[in-house]
């Protein structure tokens, strides 16, 4: 990455303002039920805080749609940061105004206060100039470590960065380093393997990854519409009609290329949508009129996991069936287990298919877990993503 680091500049008295990316599930009382997007930005914070920077967090939860929402408040990660840090963190009533302005200015070196949701003002989605410049005039320099919000360009991580000089965090780095990489100059074999519902929510990153992978791998539902484009029948199966002409083109454009497109050759399915559904393997080519494809089959997941195995840079995006309920987890499950199998760069991003390697316990066996869902996904897409372009070069 063509950005300066933290590593790089003195940081020592200062007051650094850092845009985290702390939008954590959390449960009805305000338990935060998955705390990974906080502990990713630890080691940018306890750098800053080993330099005797004055650190500032911000961060957005939710989508509190600029309105001052309790349930969207970050004082709950205040305290859990705190226990992760093992150091006090002062938790500010908000975001700009007079009295977080003395907080701020009563900060001591190495000491840190997380202020209150920008998104608790509309200013911040706008890229409010007056908005972004309060922010800015909190602090002396400007630290981007919010990977999962770069592809916004709100107030807290775009306009700010006209304000004072802007840096890129290590979690940032790191993920599109590695994403980068992956898409610049892979090793090769390169596989990508692409689920979810929808071929309308992927269009745009299959398109890119066409341009760059050795095999591309399609499950999920929106491999439905893939193989009705083929001429399948899928019964009652999730299939966009709209897009059957788009597939068609995409599967013509794979061949052109020389990419090997991998579809699945059977498939789990149900007579309808639950849980406790009675389940079947069939072929793609044995769909009943009122069958539900919702996993893909077990000789289908043998052939993905193969070309997983033996690649040495492997990227995966969504899931192969609706994992949440047991009976279809299977597919998923099968890629997760490969992936953790295979010896090249393995790469994961987008929530359903990281909820799905956690679940398997093989999150420590990849490379990288990305923490971006619609941040990876359009990085995936080739898109520059704005809290990244901000950013000081080189
Ligand atoms: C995410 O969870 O993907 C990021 O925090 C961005 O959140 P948003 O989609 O509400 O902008």
């Amino acid at each position: 990455m063509n950005k300066v680091g933290i590593e790089e500049i003195k940081v020592q008295g200062k007051r650094v303002f850092v845009r985290v990316d702390f939008n954590v599930p959390m449960d009805d009382k305000q338990n935060i039920t998955d705390d990974t997007r906080i502990r990713a930005a630890l080691p940018t914070i306890k750098h800053l805080l080993a330099n005797k920077a004055k650190v500032i967090l911000a961060s957005h939860l939710g989508r509190p749609k600029g309105q001052v929402n309790p349930k969207y408040s970050l004082a709950p990660v205040a305290v859990r940061l705190s226990e992760l840090l093992g150091q006090e963190v002062q938790m500010a009533k908000d975001c700009i105004g007079p009295e977080v302005q003395a907080q701020v200015q009563k900060l001591q070196d190495g000491q840190v206060i997380l202020l209150e949701n920008v998104r608790f003002y509309g200013e911040e989605e706008k890229n409010d100039p007056d908005f972004a410049k309060k922010l800015a005039d909190l602090a002396d320099i400007y630290v981007n470590d919010a990977f999962g919000t770069a592809h916004r360009a709100h107030a807290s991580t775009e306009g700010i960065a006209r304000y004072i000089p802007a840096y890129a965090g290590f979690l940032m780095k790191k993920e599109v380093d590695i994403m980068g990489k992956a898409l610049e100059s892979p090793a090769r074999p390169f596989v990508a393997i692409i689920g979810g519902a929808k071929v309308s929510d992927k269009i745009a990153v299959i398109e890119n990854l066409l341009q760059k992978v050795d095999t591309l791998i399609i499950g999920g539902g929106m491999a439905n519409t893939f193989l009705k484009a083929e001429g399948k029948e899928m019964g009652k199966s999730l299939v966009e009609d709209d897009k059957l002409e788009l597939a068609r083109q995409m599967l013509k454009a794979a061949q052109g290329k020389g990419v090997n497109l991998l579809l699945p050759v059977d498939l789990v399915v149900a007579k309808e949508f639950k849980a406790d559904a009675p389940a079947r393997t069939v072929s793609v080519d044995e769909l009943e009129a009122d069958d539900l494809a919702l996993d893909i089959g077990p000789q289908s997941a043998e052939n993905f996991a193969s070309a997983i195995v033996s690649a040495q840079t492997v990227v995966w995006n969504g899931p192969m069936g609706v994992f949440e309920m047991e009976a279809f987890a299977k597919g998923t499950e099968k890629i997760a287990q490969a992936m953790a199998k295979c010896q090249g760069t393995t790469i994961v991003g987008g929530g359903d298919s990281v909820a799905a390697v956690e679940k398997m316990g093989v999150a420590e066996k990849l490379t990288h877990i990305s923490t971006g869902g619609g941040a990876s996904l359009e990085f995936l897409e080739g898109k520059t993503l704005p809290g990244v372009a901000a950013l000081q070069d080189k």
